[in-house]
């Protein structure tokens, strides 16, 4: 494993503008900020820090990814490169667009994780093993 640029994974800035009382309102929309179109929403609440979460990699699923409260750092691998991304602000955000196995450290606690994702939950989409994960991406033989 080394450290490197991820292919598939981009910081987007998502909009911020305080407004009028007081407060930030972030914003953004399909096709105009993000390059997919979204089907679903989740989020995360009520983890403790220092948990780890993820362990996974989807093998179609597009997803923006987001904090507006707290900070939870992405530890992200294609399978050659690894890279670490810390989402600590509501403005910023990380799109994963091609398969990518992802471990997720909640570093304070309630930190809410959110993710507006490309396509509706499929139990199918995952790969949970992380060989399975390397021979899909073709890092690894499957002998
Ligand atoms: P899962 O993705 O397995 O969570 P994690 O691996 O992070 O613990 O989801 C946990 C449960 O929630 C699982 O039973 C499926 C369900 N779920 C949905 O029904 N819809 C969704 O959009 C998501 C993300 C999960």
């Amino acid at each position: 494993m080394m450290t490197g640029k991820l292919d598939g994974v981009k910081w987007v800035d998502i909009k911020s503008i305080p407004t009028e009382n007081a407060g930030r309102l972030q914003f953004f929309e399909s096709r105009n900020d993000i390059d997919f179109d979204i089907k679903r929403i989740y989020y995360i609440t009520d983890v403790p820090k220092g948990t780890w979460r993820g362990a996974h990699a989807h093998k179609e699923l597009k997803q923006l990814l987001f904090c507006p409260y707290g900070s939870v750092t992405l530890k992200l691998t294609d399978g050659t490169n690894v890279e670490e991304f810390v989402l600590d602000k509501p403005n910023k955000g990380i799109v994963i667009s091609k398969p990518t196995w992802r471990d997720m450290l909640w570093n304070v606690d309630n930190s809410v994780l959110c993710v507006a994702a490309s396509d509706y939950y499929d139990v199918d989409d995952y790969i949970r093993d992380y060989e399975k994960f390397e021979i899909f991406v073709g890092v690894k033989k499957n002998d």
